[in-house]
């Protein structure tokens, strides 16, 4: 077990064990007791000397954990484990992408956009054949799929604003597991084994090809790009050394970022996309992600159907149709008029009016498939990293970034030893031409120079007076925000606990292919379910790809804390006691 932050602050962490009266535990493995630990407290001082954690993979639970133990806050702990994904879960965890970020810190409820831009060289047709037809995979392969990075800058803008350790120190886990590297997992071979192929045009293979599980991969020239970080801040990624490799990279294949690019890149601090719900008051991502904006609709028009849902099973065929029946709708407002605020007009306040919203609602047949008005087609991609961290004083951050799909684009910065993203996949290529998700967008969302692609990322936070109640997000393109209210619903409606609620089947629909309904693989419907789907007209399949895992705290309405990881893939969730401050 590896504790960075200890041997680095000696001072704060012997106080901590003193007032402890004893050496702090080791974070306990998580099992069946974390999440439904109990104790006598009352909720108030369970709020105040307990914390949660809830990621992709035990590392970076790890070294989150050991930041909170040190009395790091959310914010730290955050920074921590995003810079340790980046070196142990290179499929999502990045510093070549870029992500939102969703806060509750000291009361407050932020949201940090740090979405990829596009480079000042891009334009709508980019990607476009004389025939105005797509043209080869260039938006998702190679160079020219790569945008403007954001994650460095926007972890400085979380630090700046909330931190409460040292930047260096929290990097210190991430370059010790790059250089010292780490043991490989199966799931990280099989997913290196899957990729290449399609990068064989890409040095990929060259840094992640002779990965094999159960051996140590060491990435030094990713230690040296983040120690460099870890010392000079974003300055060094952004206009220093590591911008002159990502320059040359570019160059090297054609790509489009330029110095000035990256120069010009900014995080930025939003509004949340906040509503009240049941009682909670949702904190989640506002545009350039649809996800807020579809976890509000779908929670207001299942709310105004309450009726046609009252007593209908969980996953039964007639709660999937109700379901399906206000996501096509959701998709096609979707693709129709969301983009990035800062360079088009989308007309958020009328899709989300009650006006609005009970008109939608009232399209709705409970019995039949309805015809959703026609749409352009939009598409989207298949891996991102969610993580829920809930500090000792309630604070609270929920975190999701990506590369896009699984590693990106293939594209290594030489010399950096990290991958870069293919985020520009993300926007719509064309009216109506789907997007790797099958997610179609149109004018809204076109390329335009330094303008942020439409996302679906939807990190989450609810809230319960002002106390967090849930924290979480998940992966899987146009299946995160679908899967984020399925487990919202999993918990409030179905009183699942964190656990059976992150594990359960998750269903999804995004109006097209037309009447398809798409499960978790490996984890399917009941099959007399699949009939009477079928039965009412919709094809049920498992979902294209992985989707869902979902990182979820659940602070229960007695005051436990509960946390679970989708259990269908690799991570981590543990609810940890704090010595007391
Ligand atoms: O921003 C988005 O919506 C996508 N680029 C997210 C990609 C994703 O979730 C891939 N994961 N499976």
């Amino acid at each position: 077990m590896m504790f960075a932050a200890r041997g680095l602050w000696p001072a704060a962490f012997l106080m901590l064990t003193l007032l402890a009266g004893c050496s702090p535990p080791a974070p306990r493995e998580p099992d069946a007791a974390d999440t439904a630990a109990s104790t006598a407290h009352s909720a108030e001082e369970q709020v105040s000397h307990r914390a949660a954690v809830a990621v992709a993979d035990a590392h970076a639970a790890e070294a989150a954990v050991s930041v909170l133990r040190v009395g790091g806050n959310a914010v730290d702990a955050a920074v921590t484990a995003a810079f340790v994904l980046a070196v142990t879960k290179p499929q999502a965890g990045n510093i070549g992408g870029g992500g939102f970020m969703t806060l509750y810190m000291d009361g407050q409820a932020r949201f940090l956009d740090y979405r990829e831009t596009a480079p000042s060289l891009a334009n709508r047709d980019m990607y476009l054949n004389v025939q105005g037809e797509v043209d080869g995979e260039a938006s998702i392969l190679g160079h020219r799929a790569v945008a403007v990075p954001g994650t460095v800058a926007g972890l400085w803008a979380a630090h700046q604003e909330y931190g409460g350790m040292p930047w260096a120190e929290l990097l210190a886990p991430a370059v010790k597991l790059a250089r010292g590297g780490f043991m490989v997992s199966p799931e990280l071979e099989a997913a290196v084994r899957s990729a290449a192929p399609r990068f064989a045009d890409t040095n990929f293979s060259d840094y992640f090809g002779a990965i094999t599980a159960g051996e140590i991969f060491r990435q030094p020239e990713l230690a040296d790009t983040l120690d460099r970080i870890s010392r000079e801040g974003p300055e060094e990624f952004y206009r220093g050394h590591t911008a002159a490799l990502v320059v040359s990279e570019m160059i090297r294949g054609g790509g489009l970022v330029k110095a000035t690019d990256l120069l010009g890149y900014r995080a930025v601090w939003r509004e949340p996309l906040a509503f009240e719900w049941r009682g909670y008051r949702v904190l989640t991502a506002p545009l350039p992600s649809s996800g807020g904006f579809a976890i509000a609709q779908f929670l207001k028009i299942r709310d105004l159907r309450g009726a046609d849902f009252a007593g209908l099973p969980h996953n039964s065929a007639g709660y999937i149709h109700l379901k399906a029946e206000i996501e096509k709708r959701i998709f096609a407002d979707r693709a129709r008029y969301l983009g990035d605020p800062d360079f088009v007009e989308v007309p958020m306040a009328r899709l989300l009016a009650d006006a609005y919203i009970e008109a939608r609602a009232a399209q709705i047949d409970p019995l039949a498939i309805s015809a959703p008005e026609p749409v352009g087609v939009l598409k989207e991609g298949s891996h991102t990293t969610h993580f829920s961290i809930l500090d000792g004083d309630g604070n609270a951050v929920s975190n999701t970034y990506t590369l896009n799909t699984n590693f990106g684009g293939g594209v290594v910065v030489t010399g950096g030893g990290f991958l870069l993203n293919n985020e520009m996949d993300d926007f719509s290529l064309a009216p109506g031409v789907p997007n790797y998700y099958g997610v179609v967008g149109d004018e809204a969302n076109a390329i335009e120079p330094g303008k942020r692609m439409l996302s679906s990322m939807s990190p989450t936070i609810a809230l319960r007076g002002d106390k967090v109640a849930m924290v979480l997000g998940g992966m899987g393109g146009s299946a995160i925000f679908t899967s984020v209210y399925q487990v919202m619903l999993n918990l409030v409606d179905f009183g699942m606990d964190a656990r059976e609620a992150v594990a359960a089947t998750l269903v999804h629909h995004q109006l097209l292919p037309p009447d398809l309904i798409t499960h978790t693989p490996g984890a399917p419907l009941a099959e007399g379910t699949v009939s009477e789907l079928q039965a009412m007209g919709y094809r049920v399949e498992p979902h294209f790809s992985k989707f869902g895992e979902v990182q979820l705290i659940w602070v229960t309405e007695d005051g436990e804390i509960e946390a679970a990881s989708d259990p269908r893939f690799a991570g981590e969730s543990l609810v940890l006691e704090l010595p007391a401050r």
